[in-house]
């Protein structure tokens, strides 16, 4: 990915990628395309037109050069409707173009686009440009005999490419990619070859060498400590669980954010097997460990003002005749005991003794992240992540910083009423409650676990930590690294 103040008429690239919009009067090209429309003798608008193109959000055209321009191909990507005089492209329109641009062009070896002259080519909107590209280009080959088709180099054209905020944002925005990438990965990895020790390790290779300290608890360790969710949930398995912790430190007196993500490396159920069918997503079952292990990575490059601890508690949970059984109680780390109703419901076992060991640690804020429950895909389905917390503010704050980094989220409650339905006939609370609103249930639960004090939230990120679908705008298939962009973005706007 590299800047440049090239026009698209004259710069050397195998195919020009431009943003055409709906206009009052049918298609027109977007900002920063000019020397490329005169190029074409004005008819850029009118060529696109007669090969079917309308400017829809996303719709990709293609058109050979035939030597009006250096580069041999063109292709126009959607913008949606034309944005009213004296407003621009909305930035999300931007990146999901690119994204799917870019996708479309696999196999290209260098593009060069005008899209962030479109968006008015300021820092934001290159930053936009530049995580679209890079998220949308990603392909996932480790199983490939042959490796998948990419493209190879992105050139950005802007006004001014050594403009400090323009370059920052660019760099920012290739970091923050990156660390999506990452996340994509380790979701992707078959859990054959993604053990729980094989997570925690993955934290230990992506953030150490960024100046992170990171510690890894063994089975032993959590043994000796007291983490009796995460080895009970474990304990089916032969692949023993792990607790990584990973710390970035910005100084004294900064305010310290704990992030804790769900690191299941796959969720049969447990004595509660799930189906066939359900078990087909539940690779992503470590998604919030991959957004949390990605976030970091993101955190000890980019070194915002804020202390950040990264807690990735990771266990494979399996049937098999040392499994935990419904009926059994566990001790979790810090004492409370929780009876295992259903050994599906584990997510928050492992959850609950990471978030007693950040309370314990001296945290400001502690932000959960996990694919915690079904019900959550019931309620917003698999393009909306849920928040929900003990603090109005930080609720809000964290769903406009997703809203401001392109991700979607909805703040959802956490109604008191809810919480006598996980009362245990034996424990001090039991692992599953009502059923309806089983998403709040499960964010109650962990509710128990937040020591007093502390600002808490809850990313229920079930749904839209896998794409099942088809690929659409930057998300490809399988594991999304939702979250990473929004937990940044809030981190940066602490410190
Ligand atoms: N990992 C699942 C939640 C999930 C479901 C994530 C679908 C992604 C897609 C979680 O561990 C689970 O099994 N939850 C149960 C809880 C129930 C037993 C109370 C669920 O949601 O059905
Ligand atoms: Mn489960
Ligand atoms: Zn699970």
């Amino acid at each position: 990915m590299t800047l440049t103040k090239a026009t698209l008429s004259t710069v050397k690239a195998d195919a020009l990628l431009i943003g055409v919009a709906q206009g009052a009067n049918g298609l027109v090209v977007a900002p920063g395309a000019g020397d490329l429309d005169k190029a074409f003798k004005k008819r850029l608008a009118a060529a696109l037109t007669t090969l079917g193109a309308t400017g829809k959000a996303n719709e990709t055209t293609k058109l050979a050069t035939l030597g009006a321009t250096t580069s041999p191909q063109l292709m126009a990507v959607g913008l949606g409707a034309a944005p009213a005089k004296g407003e621009r492209f909305e930035h999300e329109v931007l990146r999901r173009a690119t994204g799917a641009a870019v996708r479309a062009l696999a196999g290209t070896k260098r593009v060069a686009t005008s899209l962030a002259l479109a968006g008015g080519g300021d820092a934001d909107a290159v930053r936009a440009v530049v995580e679209g590209a890079a998220l949308g280009g990603y392909a996932f080959g480790r199983y490939r005999s042959e490796a998948p088709k990419t493209v190879g180099a992105v050139v950005v054209l802007v006004d001014n490419p050594r403009d400090k905020a323009v370059k920052a944002a660019a760099e920012q925005a290739q970091v923050v990619a990156e660390s999506v990438l990452l996340a994509r990965d380790l979701v992707n990895t078959a859990p054959a070859d993604l053990a729980p020790a094989d997570l925690a390790q993955a934290a230990v290779d992506a953030c150490k060498p960024l100046g992170c300290d990171v510690e890894v608890l063994d089975e032993k360790a959590l043994q000796r400590d007291g983490y009796g969710g995460i080895l009970g949930v474990g304990q089916g398995s032969v692949r023993p669980p792990r607790l990584a912790r990973i710390s970035y430190s910005a100084g004294r007196g900064k305010p310290t954010v704990h992030l804790v993500g769900k690191g299941i490396t796959f969720d049969s159920g447990g004595l509660a097997l799930k189906t066939a069918q359900a078990m087909e997503w539940m690779k992503s079952d470590m998604g919030g460990a991959a957004a949390v292990i990605g976030t970091m990575r993101a955190v000890a490059s980019l070194k915002p003002d804020v202390n950040v601890v990264g807690w990735v508690p990771t266990a494979e949970n399996m049937p098999s005749g040392t499994a935990i059984r419904p009926s059994d109680v566990l001790t979790m780390h810090g004492g409370k005991t929780v009876e295992v109703l259903n050994p599906d419901a584990e997510g928050r076992l492992v959850m609950a003794d990471a978030i007693v060991a950040a309370g314990k640690a001296g945290a400001d804020y502690i932000i959960d992240v996990a694919t915690l429950t079904g019900a959550q895909l019931v309620a917003l389905g698999s393009h909306v992540y849920a928040v929900m917390s003990n603090d109005d503010d930080l609720r809000t704050s964290l769903v406009a910083a997703a809203r401001d980094a392109g991700e979607q989220s909805w703040p959802m409650p956490l109604p008191p009423e809810l919480r006598k339905s996980l009362d245990s006939d034996v424990a001090d609370i039991s692992n599953i409650g009502e059923r309806n609103g089983g998403m709040l249930t499960a964010g109650l639960f962990l509710q128990e676990f937040v020591p007093d004090g502390v600002k808490w939230a809850h990313l229920d990120i079930a749904g839209p930590a896998f794409n099942n679908g088809e690929p659409y705008g930057y998300t490809p298939k399988g594991g999304t690294g939702v979250a990473i962009r929004s937990l940044v973005r809030w981190l940066s706007t602490l410190g």
